[in-house]
């Protein structure tokens, strides 16, 4: 182990994300009592600037008087390119009361980006005296922002989780694609010729990267990593697909832009009974290697050691977060 240790952040269920924009009041009730982890209301791209006024006295509103019941609560500014941001900020937080718990900023390009927003919160955060400090999730989602992910995630102690941004990522790298997440039959691969025998071609995944390095930083960094949205949800199948790659690569949860898809990520997301079963009985074995002095022994056929310990602590630890253990 390095001896730098990696604090982990506020440990939180952040399996499906529902955006909900702020400018649709009608929506919210439905939000609250949805079976989403996390919910964050939207004043940046799904409100259109004529009603970005609107948008956030009612987000104001409902954080105050909706029971969001046990819900993390989070609302997305608008970016620091525009004067809609330091309002955003100044109302939440002297206006919304204590029961939000995260910001959610978007196409965040530097570090300094967190630390602007990081001054107007504590100051804002000191006036009003409020003593839960408002947690920070960002977006990245544009090659600025990949380029400086690691510093980005390092920006400040608020930060609990990155989020890959698929539509304004594509948007940014100018990557072939007009739809928001998902594949792109072109990006794939043909084997090689041999004699007169047909040829496969291999859809590959062309967010596997950008997806990747942001786990990296952020895991480095004690944070959560989040895989953004999937446009198309009347495609569930697809929506699985994507999010289940993204849990593969480490991902603890993805959006839902639909209510439908907040089923699918909860279970996508979830540790599955076999596999809590499975990793109850590595710790068992490596309990019972550990009282005979072995670093490493063998469960069903295949090689167990320390670092087996770590990987089946974490997922019993998520399936006593969400109550299946
Ligand atoms: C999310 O904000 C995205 O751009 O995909
Ligand atoms: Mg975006």
């Amino acid at each position: 182990m390095s001896f730098t240790i990696v604090e982990q952040v506020t440990p939180r269920l952040n399996r499906s994300e529902l955006a909900v924009p702020a400018s649709n009041e009608k929506l919210f009730e439905k939000a609250a009592t949805s079976a989403a982890d996390v919910i964050f209301l939207d004043l940046e791209d799904a409100v259109a600037p004529d009603e970005k006024e609107q948008a956030r006295k009612n987000a104001v509103a409902a954080i105050r008087d909706i029971d969001w019941g046990d819900k993390t609560l989070s609302v997305r500014i608008n970016g620091l390119d525009t004067h809609y941001m330091y309002r955003d900020v100044i109302d939440l937080i002297e206006q919304a009361g204590d029961r939000l718990d995260l910001i959610m900023i978007p196409k965040v390009g530097t570090a300094s980006d967190i630390y602007a927003v990081d001054m107007l919160v504590t100051q804002a955060e000191q006036a009003m005296g409020r003593t839960k400090k408002l947690g920070f999730e960002l977006i990245i989602e544009t090659a600025l922002g990949m380029a400086n992910v690691n510093e980005i995630a390092a920006a400040s102690p608020r930060i609990e989780s990155l989020h890959f941004g698929v539509a304004d990522y594509a948007a940014s790298t100018r990557a072939r694609t007009t739809v928001i997440g998902g594949p792109n039959p072109l990006y794939g691969v043909l084997t090689d010729k041999d004699g007169d025998a047909p040829r496969d071609y291999h859809w590959g995944d062309m967010w596997h990267y950008a997806i990747a390095r942001m786990v990296v930083a952020a895991r480095a960094n004690g944070l959560r990593p989040v895989d953004g949205p999937f446009g198309d949800f009347s495609d569930p199948d697809g929506f699985k697909a994507q999010a289940n790659r993204a849990a593969v690569l480490g991902c603890e949860g993805k959006w839902a832009i639909h209510p439908s898809q907040i089923a699918l990520a909860n279970e996508v997301f979830s540790p599955s009974d076999a596999e809590v079963e499975k990793a109850k009985r590595i710790l068992e074995a490596m309990e019972q290697a550990t009282r005979e002095g072995k670093g490493a022994v063998s469960l069903d056929g295949r090689l167990i050691d320390i670092a087996s310990i770590k990987q089946a602590e974490n997922l019993v630890e998520k399936a006593e977060r969400i109550g299946s253990a």
